[in-house]
């Protein structure tokens, strides 16, 4: 008894700290209780604008598919104003053929757009398999540049903007030398390179710096103010990666063009399943505690819900999705619709047991409703409707885990995507 009641208090501690983090300081509530949960209907992937059932594949792809993605566009990652090909101007600024101690070698590449800006870049960081002759490779920006990635001395550290917030070797929001190999727990170069992947990684601030003015230094500067409003940060993170991709394809490299596996973390997690879904030159995607405006049901009212997003964080999505904070009922699509936008490629989405905030149930869920447009293509997507225990995953041409801990990505997340990937790409 006596038992029982420290763990209610210590919950309680928890969830109204939580409150305070989340909710006190917006003065927006957050429920963690599913009984409070009002019911919600979610919309049907399946049933197109004027009513019908899509039952084809062939369907889907020609009116179902464009349809949606069209609905996320216009209400919640934004439209892209530059479709199409873009000019590219690669530079190779370093090599190093004996990086992660001997295991690989490294390339630092910088992208521009001419046609676009003359200043504005992209800043690779690559890592090939020293040994491998056609290496899948992992797409995935990071938060604080390519620097905190890997303690490795020749890496660049990034100019741009960076937020001191996130850690104190940052000073008046610039990187330093002593930032190198902060995030080195989010990035097991080694262990990947050492299963024959490739990675390559950019800074997701290297287009647009993340907050609300983020947007005046960066790729949106060159809008209209009707097409800025009309896109969004994540919408601009989300082309980086394009961009990334076009250097993969168009260039000698010792990788497999057919095996670009996009990953990301958290709200570059929802960059990745936007970038993924405009783009299907990703062959594999993969969110990791992505939550909230990602792979988590929005409907659901639990943890962060579209109100919090877009008053904590103006700038992530486009303007027209500020209209449903209060009305989600109202929103013509829910993620589980973006995930379908995956099908029939691979996908695999992650959860961690203390990240209730991004609400692992949800992402749970959006996955099961996703399986829906993976039968069109006659594939299983989980194979089951029961959330597994931490740390067992689970799943066909969907995946899913939910990692013992808190929100983050780890060698154990890291691991479950190269056991994916092998599976799928027949990598015995
Ligand atoms: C905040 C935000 C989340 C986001 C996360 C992150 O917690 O509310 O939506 O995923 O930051 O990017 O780490």
């Amino acid at each position: 008894m006596h038992k029982l009641s420290t763990i209610k208090a210590a919950i309680l501690t928890f969830l109204s700290f939580s409150y305070l983090v989340n909710g006190f300081a917006q003065k927006i509530p957050v429920n963690y209780d599913e009984s409070q949960m009002p019911a919600y209907i979610l919309p049907d992937p399946l049933v197109l604008p004027n009513g019908k059932l899509i039952k084809t594949k062939e369907v889907w792809e020609k009116t179902g598919r464009p349809a949606v993605l069209k609905l996320f566009a216009e209400n919640v990652y934004g439209v892209n104003p530059f479709p199409g090909s873009i000019k590219i101007e690669v530079k190779v600024k370093a090599v190093n053929e004996n990086a992660l101690g001997g295991k690989a070698v490294s390339k630092q590449i910088t992208l521009r757009f001419p046609e676009i800006s003359p200043t504005l870049a992209v800043n690779i960081l690559l890592y090939l398999p020293k040994n491998a002759q056609k290496a899948p490779v992992f797409v995935s920006l990071n938060f604080m540049g390519n620097h905190t990635a890997t303690q490795e001395k020749d890496v660049f550290v990034t100019e741009n903007w960076v937020n001191s917030n996130f850690d104190k070797t940052f000073v008046n929001n610039k990187a330093t030398d002593a930032s190198r190999g902060i995030a080195e727990r989010r990035w097991p170069m080694e262990a990947i390179v050492s299963r024959g992947y490739a990675v390559a990684t950019a800074y997701y601030g290297d287009l647009e710096a993340d907050h609300a003015e983020g947007w005046k230094t960066g790729l949106r500067s060159v809008l209209t103010p009707e097409q800025r409003e009309k896109w969004s940060a994540i919408g601009v993170w989300a082309w980086s990666m394009s961009r990334m991709v076009d250097y993969l394809l168009k260039n000698e490299l010792q990788i497999d063009k057919q095996k670009i596996i996009a990953v990301g973390h958290s709200r570059i997690g929802k960059a990745t399943l936007w970038a993924a879904a405009e783009d299907p030159r990703f062959a594999i995607v993969i969110s990791n505690d992505s939550g909230e405006g990602g792979a988590a049901l929005a409907r659901r009212w639990i943890g962060e819900t579209v109100e919090h997003l877009n008053t904590q964080f103006p700038h992530w999505f486009c303007a027209n999705y500020k209209k449903y904070n209060n009305a989600v009922a109202k929103l013509p699509v829910d993620q589980h619709e973006l995930l379908g936008l995956m099908a029939p490629r691979p996908l695999y989405v992650a959860s961690a047991t203390k990240d209730v905030w991004a609400d692992p149930k949800g992402e749970f869920m959006s996955a099961i409703e996703a399986e829906k447009v993976y039968q069109l293509y006659k594939q299983t997507g989980l194979g089951t409707t029961t959330m597994p225990p931490p740390n067992t995953p689970v799943g066909q041409i969907i995946g899913y885990h939910i990692r013992e801990g808190v929100h983050d990505i780890l060698l154990y997340d890291w691991q479950q995507y190269m056991n994916f990937a092998d599976k799928h790409f027949e990598i015995k």
